[in-house]
This record gives C-alpha cells, structure tokens and sequence, in this order.
C-alpha cells in the first residue's frame, strides 16, 4: 500500500496513472510510511538486527509507536518525567518490500523522530544512527539492499542516555517514510522557497533545488519550475539548465513573478504550491512538491511584530510534544485538535518547547494560519542526551542543518530559537557565547530570511548582552525581559513563556488564595486562577504588562494543555516537604489552560475573553454544588468580554461590577469577581454589558444527584487510515439535564468494530489509572475516551458504561 504525506495528492494521482499504464516507466519518485507490521521488543536480545533473527514472539506494533504510555504508573516514582517506564532500549523489526525495479534507484528512509539514540540496521548491517531523539534524519540504505531477496530493518532505540524534566516518550513516535527516486533527484529538503519581494501587486519567489546526480554519468538537467495557486492552477513557469557531474549535487534555481499575490496570515493563510520537475535528457525523472506561503514579517524595536505591514500581537502557547493518553506516539489529528481547541480561545500562535516538532504540525498552521515559534534545543547542556564529550559543533551543525532545511519552507515559522534556558550559554560559561554564535550561523547558514532568538530565564546575565548575537529578547517570567530590554532597547521583547498559572479543572478552595504560591495538602490546585510558582505569574499580570509596553511583542503561557511531567507545585520534592509522606507526588502538570485530554479548564475562558474580545464569553466559576457550605462564602468570578456585569444568586443581584482597566492589581482589569457573595443551593447568573449594552448571560445551577452520563463525539467520522482518531467527551447530568460537576462514577468502555481504543483519561494530575485501559473514572463530571481507526472502513461502536448511573453509547463511521 502506498501512502503520500498529505497535501500531496497530484502525486498520488500522477503515481496512480502511471502504475496503471505501464511498470517500465515506474518514474520519480514514491512515498512508502513504513506504518505497518512492525514487530518490537523491550530489552535488547542478543543479534536483533540480523536477517534470520526469529521474532515471532515479537509484539506486533504500528508507527507511531511509544512503548511505555500503555504501562502502569509507577506510584512512587519521578513525577518530574511522568512516572512511566520510559527509560529503557527497545527493537523494532520490519520487513522492507524492496522491488527489483529498485536496484537502479536510490533507497532513503526518513525517520521524523526516535527516542532515543536510534540506531538503523539493514540486513544486519548497521547503516547509520542519530544522537538527537527529537530531530528527523534520513539515511541512504540503497548499498546494503538486497534486490532479489529478502531484507529486514531493524532499529535500536535506547533512552538510558536521554535525560528529561517532562515526559518524552520512548521508541519510534514519530511517522518513518522509504523514499525511492531514480538517480537524479531533488535531494531531501532540498527544495529552498523564498519571496525576497512581497508587493500588492507583484511578488518575486525565488526557488532553489539541489540537485543530486547519483548516476554514473555527467548529464545536463533541466529543472522546470511551476507555481500553482490554491486551486491548483499555475500561475507562473520557469527553468533553468546545468550540467551536474556524476556524483555531484548543485543547487538550481530560478527566480519567478507572481502577480497580485494572495499573502499567507492568520486570517487567510493562503498557500501555493511549487511543482518541480526534473529532466534528464528530456526524461521526466522526479517530481516533487512544496507547499508555501508569501507574507512578510517583521519585528519593530518599539511596535512589536508585523505580518504584512499589519502589527500583530503574538497571542500565543507553549505545547509540549505529548498528546496525553498517547503519549509521544504522534497522530496528525490530535495535534489538528489540540490546535482547533487553542485556536477556538484566541490563539494565532504556538512555541514547540523545547525540541524540534513532527513536521506534520507546521502543515497544520501554514494551513490553519498560526504563527510558529520555532525551537531546536532544551537546556542541553544538562539533558536531552548531550554528552560532554559529545563534539558540539558537529552536533550543533548536523541537528541545526536538518532543522532548518526540514522546515524554511513554512511561511508560519517566524522565528528561529537555538534554545530554551541554556545556563551555560546565557551565563557565557566555558565560552558559551561561542556556542550560542555556532548555533546562531548555522541557523543563518541554511535560512537568513528570519529573526533568530535564544529564550532565557537568567536576569542579571542579561548585562554580558548575549542578546548582541540574535534579533531578538525572548524571556520566560517575571518580567525578566526588563534589564535587557533597558540594556539593548533596539530590540522588540517576547514573553517566551508567561503566566505558569497553576490549577485543576474543576476544583475549588476557599478562602482565595492571598499568596500565588498558597498550595494546600489537597494534592490539587484551585481554579479560581490565582496560583503560580514562585518563579512566574497569574495571566492577567502578563496581559497588563503588554498593555503598558507596547514595544512587547506577545506572549507564549506556560501552557496550552497539560502534559505528563513537571506537577509543580506536587513534585517529589514539594510533596515529601509539606510533610505528607505517605502521599505521591502528581504526575502530570497543573500548567495547562486545559487539562491532559483538552476539556478546558476556567482559565480558557479568561484567556478568550481578552484574546477573542469579538465573541460573547460569560463564563462563572465555580460550580454550584457547595452542600454543607449554606450560608458561608463561596466567592463567584465572572470572565467576559464584557467590561460590566450583573450577578444573581436565586434571582437576587449581588450588585454590578465593572473591570477597571487602569488598576494596578491585573485581576481587577480582566475578570469581575465577587468575593463574598454566599452559598444558597440554587442557580447563579450573570448578565454581561459591553458599553452599557447586554451582550449575554450565563447560568450555573446546583445539580442533583449523579442520574446518566452521555457520550459526545469530536468526530462521528473518521478516515481508515489506520491514524485518525475520534474524541469521545463523557459527562455525567442529574435527572434534570444539569451538568453534575462533582461525578466521580468510574466508566467501563467498550470498543467494538473498526477500530480500536486508543486512549482514556480525566485532566486529574494525580490519577494512576493506566492511561490505554478499559476504564476511566469521571473527574469532576467529565472524562474523554479516544478511539483510532484501522485500515478497514465500517462503524466503530463505543460503549461507556457508568457504575450506578447506566450507559451511552455512540456510533462512528469510519470510510
Ligand atoms: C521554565 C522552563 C519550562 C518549564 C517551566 C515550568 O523555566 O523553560 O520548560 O520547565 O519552567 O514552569
């Protein structure tokens, strides 16, 4: 079966045509994913690698792949990495179908990330290995194949080396391609598209192809380049001849007009495509195709960032690579969601902390329109498997190279960074300004066309002005940024990671915390958004501050969704100190502005308050359910958009407030809040105005008792790929219909037909229920069950099955 990366579909098509006519010209190239059959084991038997190695007591798996999400916790292990058996080795082992019409091609396989240390065999032959779990590589197997026979891949893959303060998965998580072209192709990333003039009426794209020539002989190659708009239609045509020796490589490129170009933003993210075609002696020897974008983009040293001539504030969030219940196995369409769901609160723009990202996820903003800050590096000197004797220009130039060209095509990459807290460079020591300038030319190197950046957390180490080396200050908390900023004012700021507040969907505590870092033995953090570490900040801080420096560009919060790993303020440490020894410590985080399955927690309604102020948001928090607390204070918070709004308890105004948009306490600027207001079981409204008009309301009402759950779907279809995924949200309601927020009833599921289930989970940090089991507790109300296809179409039917409250059952079709 042959797959193509999406977007790709003229391929497929010309592909199609061709093998139906004739197998003589079985021409350019083609795409295998490697996602099918592999085998896998843990541990590390002796000759895995070896042709006739018997594995049939193998595990059968399918890439992506992440061998120790499905485990059980580990209870009193590191919640710092998640408490899963990650660290380990492990082999994969794969039969490649290797046609005899291959022999005069070249075979390269292309992984998009292992974890960790892969090393790749053939035939029992090691062909190459990579030092860096997260990055892509690619390897040139065609020597060790054999053509008439069989041949077997085998991948080591070890994460004893790999260090981390998240959870970063183990394994082959990411998709592995076999790309076989004939001897003269467009070598991999080799494609360079770059529009060095954007005018209204005319832009100027240049487009570079390196070009490899791996036949035996000198040939004059014509490359025939075409731009084709969204509809496919070409809208401009050029080429170029060179002489390429055999064995050689050089880059051909053309420069081409294109007339009233339609600008790639975030509105109207806009694409074209550029189709290349290769001629070797008037053959049509491969063809290959890159999407991009035409945008300009900008930063001002005291207004901030322009796209296209338009300032932009950069409304962003820092994601991890984890997806839950998944782990790090990377499905396109959880990533799709996890941007739909940001995307849905305001967000025009995401940083991948800390690593380079699968690169399905850039497709999905070039084409959902969110501006992407690029990272490669973690604090490496410390973690992510960089040893000291690792040579670091080599290692920096390798990994950096296969970043960059991997993605300088994506018009919503607008910032390159070399790395996040990376002590030894910020702090210039053992020359670690040397490193930062290392990474920064290899960077420019392969892409000079965007800003570059170092993200620090390092105050005072602003004054040895490593900021002189890149274009601009990125800084995580605490307004840190200010000293460089005072120091180096020619440069626009990012708030390379803002808020850090903390808290739990669904659970409350009173009285409000005074302090930020007022954590109880709850084991949870209250959600009335007041929260954060000692090191960082509530939300509405970070807005106030933008609002009074315009010269910051915006904001990336840490973070997005909750992910496995990092459960300040209930680390190890934190847990044992607060004297509750018999108690474990969480094992996900409480960062996220929605839980680890994407149910969003009241913070998400802040956010699209301030950041989507063109849609009606009344949101009330917390729940209404207080039995035992008659008569007591149980303060409200109201977030709108809104600047005023009423509030009702059973019918009776507990008065209006507005925002005061000049206080110098933030949370009386973003959100009404009503401190003292009493718990009555009953119903709690608010009524929101917006220049004295009414642009909504809102209704919270004391739930009975728990009576029935349902099931609703993200998706009721979903493709046979074998990838997609539906996410099945499951709530549970009193008799009356109204949302019960203290449900806690535990679910059996029940997966049956053409698919499987794939993950389950409930936003609570501190459950150690297997994250792939047939059962979920309800946390809070509400929990989410994910289910994959497989390759066959047909009805998947998922049934859930609430101890004492009944069932719901839901149908998905799967074409
Ligand atoms: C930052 C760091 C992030 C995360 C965060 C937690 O300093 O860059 O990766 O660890 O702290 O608050």
């Amino acid at each position: 079966m042959k797959f193509c990366t999406p977007g790709k579909l003229t391929l497929i098509l010309i592909s199609i045509f061709f093998s139906a006519f004739s197998t003589i010209n079985a021409q350019q190239r083609e795409i295998f994913n490697l996602q099918k059959e592999w085998k896998f084991i843990k541990g590390n038997p002796k000759h895995a690698a070896t042709l006739n190695f018997d594995d049939s007591n193998w595990e059968q798996v399918r890439i992506p792949h992440d061998w120790a999400i499905s485990e059980d916790f580990i209870i009193d292990g590191d919640g710092s990495t998640g408490k899963l058996p990650w660290k380990g080795e492990g082999w994969y082992r794969k039969e490649l179908k290797i046609q005899p019409s291959f022999k005069n091609k070249k075979v390269q396989l292309i992984f998009d990330g292992v974890m960790a240390f892969p090393e790749v065999y053939i035939n029992g032959e090691l062909v190459g290995k990579w030092d860096y779990g997260y990055n892509s590589f690619y390897l040139d197997i065609t020597d060790h194949l054999n053509f008439e026979g069989e041949n077997i891949l085998a991948v080591h893959a070890s994460t004893k080396e790999h260090d981390s303060r998240w959870y970063p998965g183990a394994g082959i998580y990411r998709k592995v391609q076999m790309l076989v072209t004939n001897p003269v192709h467009v070598s991999i990333w080799g494609t360079y598209v770059t529009t060095p003039i954007i005018k209204s009426h005319y832009a100027e794209v240049r487009i570079s192809n390196n070009i490899v020539n791996n036949s035996a002989e000198s040939d004059s190659i014509r490359v025939e380049q075409l731009i084709l708009d969204s509809q496919k239609n070409e809208v401009a045509k050029g080429s170029i001849t060179k002489t390429i020796k055999a064995g050689d490589d050089k880059d051909l490129e053309v420069t081409l007009q294109v007339t009233n170009p339609l600008l790639w933003d975030t509105q109207t993210p806009n694409l074209y495509t550029a189709l290349t075609n290769v001629y070797q002696n008037n053959k049509l020897v491969d063809q290959k195709e890159t999407t991009f974008g035409m945008r300009t983009i900008e930063f001002t040293a005291n207004d901030g960032f322009y796209l296209n001539n338009k300032r932009v504030q950069l409304k962003g969030v820092n994601l991890h690579h984890g997806h839950g219940p998944l782990g790090a196995a990377f499905y396109p369409r959880a990533a799709e969601r996890q941007l739909e769901i940001m995307k849905a609160m305001g967000v025009n723009a995401i940083r991948t902390s800390h690593n380079v990202a699968a690169p399905e996820l850039l497709e999905l903003c070039d084409k959902m329109g969110i501006l992407f800050f690029n990272e490669i590096f973690d604090k490496y000197d410390a973690k992510a498997g960089i040893t000291d004797t690792t040579d670091f220009d080599n290692f920096a130039h390798r990994n950096i190279q296969n970043f960059v060209r991997r993605d300088r095509n994506h018009p919503s990459v607008f910032i390159w960074s070399v790395g996040n807290e990376i002590h030894d460079v910020q702090a210039n020591i053992n020359n670690g300004f040397k490193r930062l300038h290392t990474m920064l030319n290899y960077v420019d190197k392969y892409d000079p066309t965007r800003p570059t950046t170092l993200v620090n957390d390092q105050m005072a180490n602003a004054a040895l002005r490593h900021f002189d080396y890149y274009d601009v200050h990125s800084w995580n908390y605490g307004r840190r940024y200010r000293l460089a900023r005072q120091l180096e004012p020619d440069k626009s700021v990012i708030i390379s990671e803002s808020a850090s507040t903390v808290s739990t969907r669904g659970f409350y505590e009173f009285p409000l915390a005074e302090e930020k870092t007022d954590f109880t033995k709850s084991l949870q953090v209250s959600s009335y958004d007041l929260n954060a570490p000692e090191w960082a900040e509530i939300s509405d801080d970070d807005f106030m501050w933008q609002q009074e420096e315009n010269y910051i560009a915006g904001e990336f919060v840490w973070t997005g969704f909750d992910y496995l790993g990092e459960p300040t303020p209930y680390t190890n440490a934190e847990v044992k100190k607060m004297g509750m020894k018999d108690k474990a410590a969480a094992r996900s985080s409480y960062f996220g502005i929605v839980d680890m399955v994407g149910i969003p927690k009241d913070r998400y309604f802040l956010y699209k308050s301030y950041w989507k102020p063109e849609e009606t948001t009344v949101h009330i928090l917390p729940h209404w359910n207080w039995k035992g607390k008659e008569g007591e204070t149980v303060p409200v918070f109201v977030y709108t958009n809104g600047d005023c709004a009423e509030l009702f308890i059973n019918g009776k105004s507990q008065g209006k407030k507005c925002k005061d948009p000049v206080s110098s306490n933030s949370t009386e600027r973003f959100r009404l809040m009503w401190k003292n207001t009493k718990y009555q079981p009953g119903e709690v409204k608010a009524v929101a105005y917006k220049n004295g008009k009414k642009i909504g309301e809102n209704t919270v009402k004391t739930a009975g008792e728990p009576h029935h759950i349902k099931l609703s779907a993200d998706r009721t279809r979903i493709q046979a790929n074998g990838m997609d995924l539906s996410y099945i949200l499951v709530e549970a309601f009193d008799k009356d219909g109204n949302p019960a927020p203290l449900a806690n009833n535990s679910i059996a599921i029940e997966v049956s037909g053409k698919g499987h289930l794939a993950g389950a989970g409930n936003g609570n940090p501190q459950s150690f229920d297997p994250l792939q089991d047939d059962e979920v507790d309800l946390f809070y109300g509400k929990a989410m069950i994910i289910v994959g296809s497989d390759f066959d179409a047909g009805t998947i039917n998922v049934t859930a099955q609430a101890k004492g409250i009944g069932k719901d059952s839901v149908k998905i079709n799967v074409e």
